[in-house]
């Protein structure tokens, strides 16, 4: 099959992308490198295109045509909460508009199928009760303009299956962490495990902010899903957009167990064999205490079940960031 990635040179799309060149797939990689990097997509093909640029449309519709793409896996995005708020203009355009020249160079080369990096942002503070796994039923309430630019990009991909059949698949991946391969670790610094990683390399030590939440040990507990299962459910994903029936276009994709940032942070003392002693901070807005995926649809609908725990997820990280 040939398909085309965007965002297939950043942390997760390299590992979608070296498991499809693994399962023999042809691959054209479509980035513009604002935080990928050409050296993680090995052999694939690379298209250097901003997606959100105008002349963005009429350049993917002829990489679609001359590679015979079939399919197209959307990763690319912005995805700093915070650049967010700041930016938000800049983050709709990047995100939403990136994501309208897509579907339309879709149109016009003729390749009508396609899975979309969406994100458990979507759901922001969801209004059910502390502690309720949270299944893809859940009225989504985005916090934040980056979680809205991804839920604006569900709704338009949902209406383009509407206008001409399009046929779709969204997965919202919850926390994204660990390698599947020492050269393939998460080059960005956003989230709490390579934060923490890289306050202690630095003789630092990480914070927590809140430890006063209503969880067991007072801090925030989130779904940490290994980015090569991730990666294995876009191949699922795929599988599952040739099906003739095809009764849902929303996935959860995490594990559904939750670890507290405690628990994570012992995770790392016990993987790098660091002393972890994390100072406490203040709350930061917008953080519910607790954000787990049910992922039953997934499991029962595409047969994709996570299988590394938080341990391989902390071992993985550890072992590329020293690579
Ligand atoms: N990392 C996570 O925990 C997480 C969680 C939920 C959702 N996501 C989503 O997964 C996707 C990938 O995230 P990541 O962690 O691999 O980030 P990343 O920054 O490593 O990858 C994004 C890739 O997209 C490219 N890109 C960005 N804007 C582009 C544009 N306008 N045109 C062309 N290419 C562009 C970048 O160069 C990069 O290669 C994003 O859509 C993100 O919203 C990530």
């Amino acid at each position: 099959m040939s398909v085309l990635v965007t965002g297939g040179a950043g942390y997760i799309g390299s590992h979608v992308v070296r498991l499809l060149q693994e399962r023999g797939d042809q691959v054209v990689v479509v980035d513009d490198l604002s935080t990928g990097e050409r050296d993680r997509i090995g052999e694939a093909s690379l298209a250097v295109i901003d997606l959100a640029r105008d002349d963005s449309v009429e350049k993917l519709a002829a990489a679609m045509g001359e590679h015979g793409v079939q399919s197209v896996i959307h990763i690319a995005a912005k995805k700093q909460v915070g650049e967010s708020v700041k930016r938000p203009a800049w983050y709709y355009h990047q995100n939403v508009g990136g994501t309208a020249n897509l579907l339309q160079a879709m149109e016009q080369a003729g390749v009508s199928k396609m899975m979309f990096s969406s994100s458990a942002a979507t759901y922001g503070m969801p209004d059910v009760p502390e502690g309720t796994l949270l299944d893809e039923d859940v009225t989504p309430s985005p916090i934040n303009p980056y979680g809205e630019s991804k839920l604006a990009c569900e709704w338009m991909i949902r209406a383009a299956g509407t206008a001409y059949g399009l046929r779709s698949v969204n997965l919202r991946y919850f926390n994204v962490a660990g390698a599947g391969w020492p050269d393939l670790g998460d080059p960005g610094v956003f989230n709490l495990i390579p934060i923490a990683l890289q306050a202690l390399t630095s003789g630092r030590q990480p914070s927590v902010f809140g430890n006063d939440y209503p969880t067991p040990d007072g801090t925030c507990i989130r779904d940490y899903v290994h980015v090569l299962d991730l990666a294995d459910a876009h191949l699922a994903a795929l599988d599952y957009l040739d099906r003739d029936d095809q009764p849902y276009d929303v996935f959860n994709v995490g594990t559904g167990h939750g670890a507290s940032v405690t628990k994570v942070l012992d995770q790392i003392a016990g993987s790098t064999s660091l002393e972890v002693t994390p100072t406490v901070a203040e709350r930061r807005p917008g953080d519910p205490a607790t954000l787990v995926a049910d992922v039953s649809r997934i499991e029962s609908t595409l047969g994709w079940k996570a299988t590394n725990d938080l341990a391989a997820i902390v071992d993985s990280a550890w072992r590329a960031w020293q690579h």
